[in-house]
C-alpha cells in the first residue's frame, strides 16, 4: 500500500510522524518506572476506549479529567515524535501511556519492572476493516486505494506496526505474568461491567457500584463520541481527514462480514489456521 514506509528493524512506520532515533532510544533508554500503567495493542484495536476505562477508572468514575484533558495527554503514545517529547518532558508527571510497538522494539526496562500493562486484543478482521476505514482519513498515511488492496497488504503484514499475527503471538508470551493483562474488545462489548471489575482490580482500583456505573456510562460508545477529549474530533485536518473518516465509527464486533467477499473470507481463513497453528482452537473469543 505504502511504500514511503520508515522500516525499523522490519517493522513499517509512517515516516511524517515517527523517527528512527526515537524508536531506538524508546527500546534502549527509556525507563519504565513501576507505577506506569501501559495500554498497548495493535493499532485499532480499541485502544482509545481503553485510555478512557483507564482513566476513568483511576478517578473512580469521575469523568472530570476524561472530559477535560485530552486522551494523548493522559495517555501519550510512547513511540510518536510528539509523545516521546511529551513524555520526555513530564515524566515525573506521566504515569498512563500508550503503544503499539511490538515486543522486540518495546522499552527493555520494562521487562525487570513491576509497570502494568493492558493488552488489548480485537478480532484481526474487525481490526482491518476498522483500519481500513480510519486510514482514509490519516493524512500522514498514503490511503489503501480499495478495500481489496488493504486487505491483501494486511494479510502481508505491509502496513503500519507490521503483522497482527506477529505482533499477538509475540507478545502473548507474556500472557500470566503478573503485571501483564490481555482483555479482549470482544469480551468488553459482551461482559462490560465484569470486565471493568478485571481492570480494576487488575490496576488495584476496587469501585463501589456507583463508581462503576459511572465508568460504564462514561466509556459507551454514545458518550465516547460526543467526548471532545477522547473522539479525535480536534485533532487539526493535516492530520485527519475529518469528512473521510473517524476514529468513533461503529464500535461493533462482526462488522467485517459487511466488507469480506466470501473468497476474501477464505483467504484470511487460510492464513489465520497457518500463522495461529500454535494456539489451541478456541483460545481467543471470535473462534469460540
Ligand atoms: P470501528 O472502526 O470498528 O468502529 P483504536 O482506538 O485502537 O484506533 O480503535 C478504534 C476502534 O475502537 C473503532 O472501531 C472505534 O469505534 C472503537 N471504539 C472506540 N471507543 C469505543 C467504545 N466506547 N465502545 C466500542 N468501541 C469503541
Amino acid at each position: 500500500m505504502d511504500t514511503n514506509f520508515l522500516m525499523i528493524e522490519g517493522i513499517p512506520f509512517p515516516g511524517k510522524t515517527y523517527n528512527r532515533d526515537d524508536i531506538i532510544s524508546i527500546r534502549d533508554e527509556f525507563v519504565v518506572k513501576d507505577e506506569d500503567t501501559i495500554v498497548l495493542s495493535y493499532p485499532k484495536s480499541g485502544t482509545n476506549w481503553m485510555i478512557e476505562i483507564v482513566g476513568l477508572i483511576h478517578c473512580k468514575g469521575n469523568p472530570t479529567w476524561t472530559h477535560s484533558v485530552l486522551s494523548w495527554e493522559r495517555s501519550p503514545w510512547l513511540e510518536s515524535i510528539g509523545g516521546y517529547r511529551y513524555v520526555k518532558n513530564n515524566r515525573n508527571d506521566v504515569h498512563f501511556y500508550t503503544s503499539h510497538l511490538p515486543i522486540q522494539l518495546f522499552p527493555k526496562s520494562f521487562f525487570n519492572s513491576k509497570a502494568k500493562v493492558i493488552y488489548l486484543i480485537r478480532n484481526p478482521r474487525d481490526v482491518l476493516t476498522s483500519g481500513f476505514h480510519f486510514f482514509k482519513a490519516v493524512q500522514y498515511i498514503k490511503s489503501p486505494e480499495t478495500f481489496d488492496q488493504y486487505f491483501e497488504c494486511f494479510l502481508q503484514g505491509n502496513v503500519i506496526y507490521g503483522s497482527w499475527f506477529d505482533h499477538i503471538r509475540d507478545w502473548l508470551q507474556m500472557q500470566g505474568k503478573e503485571n501483564f493483562l490481555v482483555i479482549f474488545y470482544e469480551e468488553l462489548k459482551q461482559n462490560t461491567a465484569s470486565t471493568v471489575e478485571k481492570i480494576s482490580q487488575f490496576l488495584g482500583k476496587q469501585l463501589g457500584p456507583e463508581e462503576l456505573n459511572s465508568v460504564l456510562k462514561n466509556m459507551s460508545f454514545e458518550v465516547m463520541s460526543s467526548n471532545k477529549m477522547a473522539n479525535f474530533s480536534i485533532l487539526p485536518e493535516d492530520i485527519l481527514d475529518h469528512s473521510k473518516g473517524q476514529l468513533m465509527r461503529k464500535g461493533v464486533t462482526g462488522d467485517w462480514k459487511c466488507h469480506f467477499t466470501v473468497a476474501q473470507n477464505e483467504a484470511f481463513d487460510k492464513v489465520y489456521q497457518e500463522k495461529m497453528a500454535n494456539f489451541p482452537p478456541g483460545s481467543f473469543p471470535w473462534e469460540k
